[in-house]
């Protein structure tokens, strides 16, 4: 049973704008950063998440990098990813992502802004050069530059630095019917701005997460469960409501 109202809300809206964090891809196999066994458990961020601790030793950093990256190779999108990709073809959609893993690209989104990098993306320290580099493992470490053999690191944004796009992202969220915020712990800005923002302005607020967030304070709707049993109920819904309308 979704939450009583969500289905009037999905059914009258144009836009839909879904901000997805670390749990969406959870259930791909890929660890959370937050919480008991998350990714910064193990790893002090500040050695391996900041400009700081990339220059003080680069090889550490891409150890962990690649590491990730053996996980995120090995990973598929699950029902969650699917679900939005195919609410495109429904829907002014678009997916705004903390996650560098390319999970929704791979389930074939297309509208996506990844507001914290890609972990397939790299980028020269000397001459800015960016590129893909999809080896896995990587072959050198710390990887260099094709063009003029300086250090190269991972396209993705530490603490400390600016994330990309965030304009856009301002922007489907002051112009959005709903927002769909799933599987993440909303305490990383400028991201966790974002679904105030579009509440702000009106839109109504889904929060899917099996733990409370600050989201839940003044979310409309709110699904206790793993993204893709949520986002599958609300898809068969969906879809009963169209063939209904079709007959
Ligand atoms: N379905 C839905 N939500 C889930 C699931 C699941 N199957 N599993 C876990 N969650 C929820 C957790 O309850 C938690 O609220 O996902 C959230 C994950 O939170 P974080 O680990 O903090 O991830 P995220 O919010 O994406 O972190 C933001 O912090 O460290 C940085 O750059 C990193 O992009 C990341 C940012």
């Amino acid at each position: 049973m979704l939450p009583q109202g969500l289905m009037d809300a999905l059914l009258n809206a144009e836009r839909i704008v879904a901000l997805t964090g670390a749990g969406i891809s959870a259930e791909s196999g890929i660890p959370t950063f937050r919480g008991s066994g998350g990714l910064w458990e193990g790893y002090p961020v500040e050695k391996v998440a900041t400009v700081e601790g990339f220059e003080r030793d680069p090889e550490l950093v891409w150890r962990f990098y690649d590491e990730r990256r053996r996980n995120i190779a090995a990973a598929k999108p699950n029902d969650a990813h699917i679900v939005l990709a195919k609410m495109e073809r429904l829907y002014d959609f678009w997916v705004i992502t903390q996650n560098i893993d390319g999970l929704h690209q791979k389930a074939g989104s297309r509208n996506v802004v990844e507001l914290h990098g890609n972990i397939w993306r790299v980028r020269c320290t000397e001459c800015g050069r960016v590129g893909y580099n999809y080896e896995v493992p990587l072959k050198e470490i710390p990887p260099r530059c094709e063009k003029c053999g300086g250090l190269l690191r991972p396209d993705v944004v530490w603490f400390g630095e600016p994330v990309y796009d965030i304009d856009k992202a301002y922007s489907l969220a002051e112009n959005c019917d709903v927002m769909l915020v799933i599987g993440t712990s909303a305490q990383v800005y400028p991201a966790a701005y974002l679904p105030r923002l579009a509440w702000s302005r009106n839109a109504k607020i889904v929060e899917i997460n099996p733990q409370e967030t600050p989201v839940s304070r003044y979310a409309d709707f709110i699904m206790r469960k793993m993204a893709t049993e949520a986002m599958n109920e609300i898809y068969q819904e969906l879809l009963r409501a169209s063939q209904e309308e079709r007959e």
